[in-house]
Formats: C-alpha cells, structure tokens, sequence
C-alpha cells in the first residue's frame, strides 16, 4: 500500500504516498463523525506506543486512532519502565517485541532514535517526533488540514514562523510541503534557523509583515526553551514585539490568513490567545485531522484488511 515499511520521516518520502494518506485520513474523518466511531481494519494487529518524551495530543491521538482501527494498544511510559533501573534503548525494544507486536509508535528525544529501532526490531515503526530532526505525521495532519481548507496543497504559500532551528514540525513541513508542491518561507529570529536551510528549497524572510503579505497560510511555532541553552531569546515580550502573531499585527493586513499551530502554544508569546481562539484559527481542526491521519497511516503500513464501510 504504501512503498515504505516504516514512516521516519518525510525526507525522500514519496509525495504519491503522502497523498494516498492525506485521501485515506479524509475517508477516516468521516468514520470519526458518526455516532460509532470504530471500524474493524486492524482488528488482530498489536501496537505499543512508546513515548520516552511528554507528548498530549500526539499520544492520545496515536491510541485514538488505533483504538477506532481496533488494534490491540499498548502504553510504554519511560518514566516507570526498567528503564530506571538500567536497561538499555535496545533490551527494552527487543523485550517487547519478543511479546509478538506488529508496530511500534515511538517519541524519542534523540534524533535519529527512530531510525536507529529498526535496526534491533522487525515491527513496523512510525516516529511520533525524535527529538529537533521530525516529526512526520504532524506535517502529514497539517498538510491534511490545508488541504481540507483550500481544496489542495500545489502552489499554496506558507509561512512558517518561530523557533525552527529546534522544530521537528518545521522539519517535516518542510519535506512534505515542498515535496507537495507548496512554497515556503521560513520566518524568525536568525539565531533560530538552521544554517542547512539553504539546501532545503524555502525562502527565508526575517519581515513578519511581509510574509503575512505573502502567504495564504502561517504555521506558527512554539519557543522551545527546554531545547535551548539561556540567551538564544532574550525576552518573551521582545520575542512577542518582533515575531508574536498578535491581533494588532494581523489587522494591519487586509487578508483573511489561516492561522496554524502544532501545538502546545505558548499563549501570549507566539501567538495571542485572541488569535489562536479566533475563526482565523485551523488548530483544534489540526487535532482532528491528527487522529484521521493516525488512522490512515496505521491502516496503511499495518495492512488493514477492512475498509471503512458503515457501522
Ligand atoms: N504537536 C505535538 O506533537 O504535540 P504533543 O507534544 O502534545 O504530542
């Protein structure tokens, strides 16, 4: 179904599978509107989701979806594994695998740990988010959710502002979108974008207001202090006066911009609660599509053998 055993990430991967996703999550979005929201396509198929990292929604959303799939699911949290007293990245994998598992759905904080799993597991592995390097299927709801919004991703413009040099979530924006056919430009403090960028076929536009100008959509990124030494932002309201997406900064545009955000915001630093509460605002449809998205890339790589007829 899809070329790849695994989902790393979206670097190289092929755009004809990420729509064959973003198709699919449509289909599912639908099963999540009825009253019973559960369809029997991986019934049999066991997935443990393990998280070595805090996550809200990319968890929930993660055993959402295989709960509506009917997967069998199960929850690894670091934080009260045997982990603690000792046991290694590879003995903790290749224990649970030993239990018969079909997939592994991990958050790691290292980059590459996604990767690095399939080296001491046969099971299907889908990154949830490994560390600064991606996060492949938040780009996969994002690109859902613009799709849904404007009817397709070709030749949208979007604007992608904040800390990216630590975003995973810019990372695999960056991959998908382009790979999609969209323009990006890439906006922040200098300090916080990557010196690769050049190699990656976006713009870069340290002009908030030009870019609002520009683009039809912005995805708007949180700071992430717990990834940063002291000093890389000097202040919130300094941050918030240059690159904050306020009310006042949107109202200086005569355009109706879609508002994106991955989540968790920092309200009153990146963006204004004002504007994140706002119609202009796509978030808590991203959340959605998250769980749609979830289900079509599990039902995909898992071989679900139902399709998603009525209930
Ligand atoms: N967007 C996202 O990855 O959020 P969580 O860290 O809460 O999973």
């Amino acid at each position: 179904m899809l070329k790849q055993k695994h989902l790393l990430g979206l670097e190289g991967y092929p755009a004809e599978d990420i729509q064959t996703i973003i198709d699919t999550a449509f289909n599912f979005r639908e099963v999540l509107e009825r009253p019973i929201k559960k369809v029997p396509s991986l019934q049999g198929v066991t997935i443990v989701n393990l998280f070595f990292e805090n996550s809200t929604r990319t968890r929930i959303s993660f055993e959402l979806a295989q709960k509506r799939l009917s997967a069998d699911t199960v929850n690894f949290s670091a934080s009260s594994s045997s982990l603690k007293k000792g046991e290694s990245f590879k003995d903790t994998a290749q224990n649970i695998e030993a239990m018969k598992i079909d997939a592994v759905v991990m958050r790691h904080p290292t980059p590459g740990a996604a990767k690095h799993l399939t080296e001491f597991i046969d099971a299907i592995i889908i990154n949830a988010g490994d560390g600064t390097h991606e996060h492949p299927t938040q780009a996969i709801l994002d690109m859902m959710s613009l799709h849904e919004k404007f009817g397709r991703l070709r030749g949208l413009k979007i604007g992608i502002i904040g800390d990216i040099v630590h975003s995973r979530v810019a990372l695999s924006n960056i991959y998908g979108l382009t790979s999609m056919g969209a323009e990006v430009t890439i906006c922040g403090p200098p300090n916080l974008i990557p010196s690769f960028l050049q190699d990656l076929n976006v713009n870069y536009n340290d002009n908030l207001d030009e870019v609002i100008d520009w683009a039809d959509a912005l995805n708007v990124l949180r700071i992430q202090r717990e990834r940063m030494g002291i000093g890389l932002v000097p202040s919130n309201r300094e941050y918030r006066a240059t690159f904050g997406i306020t009310q006042e900064r949107l109202n200086k545009h005569e355009k109706e911009i879609i508002i994106m955000h991955p989540g968790p915001m920092n309200r009153g630093v990146e963006i204004d609660g004002f504007v994140a509460d706002s119609n202009q605002a796509i978030i808590l449809d991203q959340v959605l599509n998250g769980v749609a998205s979830r289900m079509a890339i599990l039902y995909l790589l898992c071989g679900g053998k139902a399709n998603v007829g009525e209930n």
